[in-house]
């Protein structure tokens, strides 16, 4: 079975683009893959965060990710922090990571824009990444497009390390769907649908109650050709990004949704795409509140995810130390 890592940031305000850019396929490839999802902590905190809220959100995430079908028995789910290899193995990478490579990541650059202050994490972050994949023998990171660069400085990084001490680690490949892969944000399609953005109408959250999502989706930014059909053109953005959610929420091929549209309006459209959304949220927000009602239970769910993915990223991480020349405690 091939082997699948991924991660998400527990920074709250989980969006309708993570679901469909991510975590659809996660749930999707259950059961053909050995599976590995991380909710990054550690990766939360290379921006500032408030201790109480972080703790909150990352087992908001836990029961969300539960919520959207992520299930127990077949994924390792686990919490980054949960396992020291990950911060340890970072470590070793800073030292085989030119500087340059990191002050070349467009994500670090408007990231880094937007802080008053830069922290070293957060221009080591896509090292802590790398650990995180590499740790596990990935052989596939379902993401959504904003992570491509990363896995391609992983890919680097671990061809570096197999060069300086000794073939170590698989070379992960990203897996980038072509549909939602980089879904817009309602308000402006010209930007990516994005967790911090917190203007009413950007996002479509998925704990967000039916009357907002269909604020949010009738208010959508769209164009003046009044065609309903796929397209790249950056003018027609709009309708696009409302055909992509729609799409990969029914399930239907394009050619029959384009059928399906044929002759409607930008009104009908709108109107069809969010009672797909409400439909498609609604389990998902009652499980919920329902897991959400039960710490204990999340809680003993993340500690077997923690010991199951210990089992594999310790004798890894053993392994690094010594390629790298360390004495190993006995
Ligand atoms: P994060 O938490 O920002 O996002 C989680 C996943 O959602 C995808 N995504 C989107 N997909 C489509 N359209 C959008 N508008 C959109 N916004 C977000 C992201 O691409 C991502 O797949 N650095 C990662 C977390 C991470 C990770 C990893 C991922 C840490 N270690 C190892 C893979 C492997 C991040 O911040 O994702």
């Amino acid at each position: 079975k091939p082997r699948v890592f991924s991660g998400i940031q527990p920074s709250g305000n989980l969006h309708i683009g993570n679901y469909l850019g991510a975590i659809q396929q996660w749930v999707a490839g259950q059961g053909q893959k050995t599976n590995f999802i991380c909710i990054v902590d550690l990766h939360a905190i290379t921006v500032p965060q408030e201790p109480a809220a972080l703790r909150q959100q990352t087992r908001e995430l836990a029961a969300l990710l539960l919520a959207c079908g992520i299930d127990p028995q077949q994924t390792t789910l686990f919490v980054q922090s949960h396992v020291r290899a990950h911060a340890e193995c970072s470590w070793v990478f800073s030292c085989v990571t030119p500087l340059g490579w990191l002050e070349r990541m467009t994500q670090y650059k408007t990231k880094a824009q937007k802080q008053e202050s830069v922290m070293t994490g957060l221009l080591t972050y896509p090292v802590l990444m790398a650990a995180d994949i590499l740790l596990y023998d990935a052989d596939e990171v379902p993401v959504g497009e904003d992570q491509k660069q990363h896995i391609e400085l992983t890919r680097d990084l671990a061809q570096r390390f197999n060069h300086l001490y000794g073939e170590t680690f698989v070379i992960p490949k990203p897996v980038i769907r072509e549909s939602g892969a980089r879904i817009m944000g309602l308000n402006d399609p010209s930007a990516k649908m994005s967790k911090s953005d917190n203007t009413r109408g950007h996002a479509i959250r998925i704990v967000d109650d039916p009357d907002e999502i269909r604020w949010a989706i009738k208010r959508a930014v769209t164009d003046s050709y009044n065609e309903i059909r796929f397209s790249d053109d950056p003018e027609r953005a709009g309708v696009n990004n409302l055909l992509q959610i729609y799409e990969l929420l029914t399930g239907k091929s394009r050619p029959e949704i384009e059928a399906h549209f044929a002759g409607k309006g930008y009104g009908a459209l709108k109107k069809e795409v969010a009672e797909v959304v409400v439909e498609s949220l609604r389990p998902i927000r009652e499980r919920y509140y329902q897991l959400m009602n039960d710490p204990a239970e999340l809680d003993r769910i993340l500690a077997i995810g923690a010991e199951q993915a210990r089992a594999v990223a310790e004798p890894k991480m053993t392994l690094i130390l010594e390629r790298v020349g360390f004495v190993l405690p006995n």
